[in-house]
């Protein structure tokens, strides 16, 4: 198994093969985190520092309980309470901190491309928890592992990613590594929700949830980013559910056994109907969080490694 990675900044920089080595590696931590004693010493000895500059729970729970799980010494720090505040730059407290000898940093920001820069000036591996809206490469993989779990193979399926897909990492994580794997890929939403452009990337995109959810094996359901909208991009969070948000009455048109997902935190009532979310027959919202903190596991294991060549990301 050779992964010749020295960060995790996206899916961009992987092949299909070192695609397949995270999951088949996370698939042991699937085991391990359903027994009792959940510890390994994988990491011991070693430091993570978790750097989240823009709010998370679960994706910083995630990455906390992962490294202690490996045996890692686990450091928080409260980005939004620090000298960032006072003034200081991401590069000086990337550079403070990298005087400490961690030997993972895990960053979220909410500035794309801020965690590429940031690996540059550190000598530790670095692992992208969320770049503004660039990439989210663990939440990717561990949609991933959820399929390939629930349908048998991560290949030829027809996938429809649903939403607000402009201003998702989610999205564009997800796009490049089930395209990577050769899936049949469908983006639904509103025109003012959709890039610019995105036809030409080999998918399907479609304004009509009804016509885009035919037939599909997936449905990948996104969060509406209010946040990181300046401007009017829906008539009303009403007309939106009317429209695109997830019910009963659309997944009838996928497949019999279509799987239900969403990487959380979910507006319930505004892109999925909350009684569809909790339907364990349906939904895999509860086994995406399980097998995040799995393939968490398995990339912060990959990255210690030693590098068996030169690569470079
Ligand atoms: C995602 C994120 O932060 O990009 N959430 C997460 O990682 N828990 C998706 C979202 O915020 O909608």
């Amino acid at each position: 198994m050779t992964f010749a990675h020295r960060h995790l900044l996206g899916i961009e920089q992987l092949s299909p093969q070192d695609i397949t080595t995270i999951l088949d590696l996370a698939e042991t931590y699937v085991d391990l985190n359903r027994q009792s004693a959940k510890h390994c010493d994988v990491l011991s000895g070693l430091t993570q520092i978790n750097m989240f500059f823009e709010n998370s729970t679960r994706t910083q729970a995630s990455f906390e309980l992962a490294g202690k799980r490996l045996g890692a010494d686990v450091m928080n720090m409260a980005m939004q309470a620090s000298s960032i505040k006072k003034g200081e730059t991401l590069i000086d407290t990337a550079m403070t901190l990298n005087a400490m000898h961690p030997d993972l940093l895990v960053v979220r920001h909410p500035h794309s491309g801020a965690v590429d820069l940031l690996a540059q000036k550190v000598n530790c591996a670095v692992l992208n928890a969320g770049d503004g809206r660039h990439e989210h490469p663990t939440q990717a993989l561990l949609d991933a592992l959820t399929i390939r779990r629930a349908k048998g193979r991560l290949h030829r399926l027809s996938i429809a990613i649903c939403g607000d897909i402009a201003h998702s990492r989610v999205a564009r994580s997800n796009l490049l590594l089930l395209g990577k794997m050769e899936n049949r890929i469908r983006l639904i939403g509103p025109p003012t929700l959709m890039p610019s452009g995105i036809g030409e990337f080999g998918v399907e995109v479609y304004d009509d949830m009804r016509k885009g959810l035919r037939d599909v094996d997936v449905v990948m359901m996104l969060r509406l980013q209010k946040e990181r909208m300046d401007g009017g991009f829906i008539p009303s969070e009403r007309e939106y559910y009317h429209r695109y948000g997830l019910d009963a009455e659309k997944l009838a048109l996928a497949k019999p056994d279509a799987i239900v997902m969403h990487p959380g935190p979910m507006n319930r009532g505004v892109e999925i109907d909350g009684t569809l979310a909790d339907d364990i027959n349906r939904s895999v919202i509860q086994e995406q969080v399980e097998m995040g903190v799995a393939v968490r596991m398995a990339a912060m294991e990959l990255l210690t490694r030693p590098l068996t060549t030169g690569a470079a990301v």
